[in-house]
């Protein structure tokens, strides 16, 4: 029996077309990836949340000498904000990432695999979706309504 998963999502051809509160996690977005530490890629990524209580915490990737010692910017962020705000519910996050010398053609960048796994471990725990928006230095942006939508057959706790 063959079975489809649709997966759908909004394009926002340059930031204009986003909500002010959009446009802030953009900018906050942006200003974390100027203070990433990626030395040996020259690939900068921020990461920008907002909370219910409508603060914005931001993370950058900080890589390492050895190598696989370094994190994403987006677990950077969420494990950041996790650490410090357990109880309160994540509704967004905004991801801005591209090569340091970046050009017009550089995509929007979506999150890794294992960044997805770790941002969908705090959608199941509280148990309400988180808008995910992922862009590049050239203003497009894509965002989903959830980051199932970027994570088929998730794997979580309900399996252990
Ligand atoms: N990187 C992120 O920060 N987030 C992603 O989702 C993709 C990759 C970082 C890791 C590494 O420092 C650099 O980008 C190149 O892979």
């Amino acid at each position: 029996m063959k079975k489809d998963i649709q997966v759908s999502y909004e394009y926002f051809k340059n930031s204009g077309e986003l909500s002010d509160i959009e446009k802030t996690l953009f900018e906050r977005a942006k200003q974390a990836r100027e203070n990433a530490y990626a030395p040996y890629s020259n690939f900068l990524v921020g990461c920008s949340i907002l909370l219910e209580n409508g603060e914005i915490f931001s993370g950058n990737n900080q890589e390492n000498a050895a190598f696989p010692s370094g994190l994403c910017a987006e677990r950077t962020a969420i494990f950041w904000v996790a650490a410090n705000f357990p109880n309160e519910k994540i509704k967004k996050i905004f991801i801005v990432g591209g090569p340091k010398e970046f050009n017009a053609k550089n995509p929007p960048i979506p999150p890794c695999g294992a960044c997805r796994q770790s941002l969908m471990e705090y959608e199941t725990k509280q148990n309400e979706n988180i808008d995910l928006y992922f862009s590049s230095m050239n203003d497009e942006v894509v965002k989903v309504n959830s980051i199932k939508d970027l994570l088929p057959f998730y794997f979580d706790a309900t399996f252990l």
